[in-house]
């Protein structure tokens, strides 16, 4: 290192982040004190190049700031902000590459409920009858192709209008579009939702007026959310999409991968709606999941 500033102390435009990063020599935490190096760094070398005015930088911190305000139990700002930037994606990316053949993953998003009830393969997730009957079923596997028993899926969806229940107590009934099943021997799944739609992210705070100033849109295609969990494998997070949804090539937070594009088949002939045990039409969506095994590497 350069050192006689960083030595002494003083600080100078030239050698800014070499001075900050100096001063945290008697870090306890090694881990935290390289992490704060490589921000330092980077944070230096972006005001740098930005050059901003002192207003400029007061918005910026204004912004952090709005950004924790609204932030409560249901509201998490500061994953939005991961969210749109792409960093929820890239951290995710990061710690789940998978091998060929294993199912990927994409982000949790910020309307997990850990305590959805455990519900009897083939039961209905919707709990208030709104939106488009939808069948949903498939098999879990190993990357050998075995079938997996005792599987916990763990599934949640937004409702037809686009709103998951936590967004609307009072309004959906708690747990609505939420439940855990078990996969049996032949390691299958089957449960009823509604088809969803495209929604926006929360876009009446500081991310929105971000994503609008930048002139994007806050919406989602249309998905429904899954984390797979077998004990001896990877817990597996991820979503099913709709391939004709028309945000489909440009998800607010970038979690769409072209494995995830689900089937949504119409079923409308009089025996294949007999067989179900459903009045009327229903959507019928397949897809398969390859879980990878725990003991793996990278
Ligand atoms: C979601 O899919 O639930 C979600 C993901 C990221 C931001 C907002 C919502
Ligand atoms: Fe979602």
């Amino acid at each position: 290192m350069h050192d006689q500033t960083s030595e002494s102390g003083y600080f100078t435009e030239a050698e800014s982040a070499d001075v900050v990063i100096a001063r945290n020599q008697k870090a306890t935490d090694q881990r935290l004190a390289e992490v704060m190096a490589v921000i330092t760094r980077h944070l230096h070398a972006a005001v740098k190049e930005i050059e901003p005015t002192e207003e400029e930088w007061m918005k910026a911190i204004q912004f952090l700031t709005a950004t924790g305000q609204i932030c409560n139990e249901w509201r998490q700002e500061y994953i939005l902000l991961s969210d749109i930037l792409g960093v929820s994606m890239l951290v995710d990316a990061i710690n789940n590459r998978k091998p060929s053949g294993a199912s990927e993953s994409t982000v949790l998003g910020p309307f997990h409920v850990d305590d959805a009830p455990l519900m009897e393969m083939g039961a209905d997730i919707c709990l208030d009858g709104k939106g488009e009957q939808m069948e949903v079923r498939g098999t879990i596997r190993d990357l050998d192709g075995n079938p997996l028993p005792n599987v916990l899926i763990d599934v949640w969806q937004a409702n037809d209008e686009g709103f998951y229940d936590v967004q609307q107590q009072g309004i959906q009934p708690e747990f609505n579009l939420r439940g855990r099943f078990r996969t049996g021997p032949d390691g299958t799944y089957r449960f009823w939702g509604v088809r969803p739609k495209y929604y926006a992210i929360p876009d009446d705070g500081p991310v929105g007026k971000l994503l609008g100033a930048l002139g994007r849109h806050p919406y989602r295609p249309a998905h429904l959310h899954y984390i797979l969990s077998a004990a001896g494998y990877k817990t597996l997070t991820t979503h099913i999409f709709d391939p004709d949804d028309p945000y489909i090539h440009s998800d607010a937070v970038f979690g769409v991968k072209e494995s995830l594009m689900a089937a949504f088949q119409k079923v409308d002939s009089p025996d294949e709606m007999a067989a179900s045990e459903r009045e009327g039409w229903f959507w019928r969506v397949e897809h398969d999941f390859i879980l990878e095994d725990a003991g793996r590497n990278g």
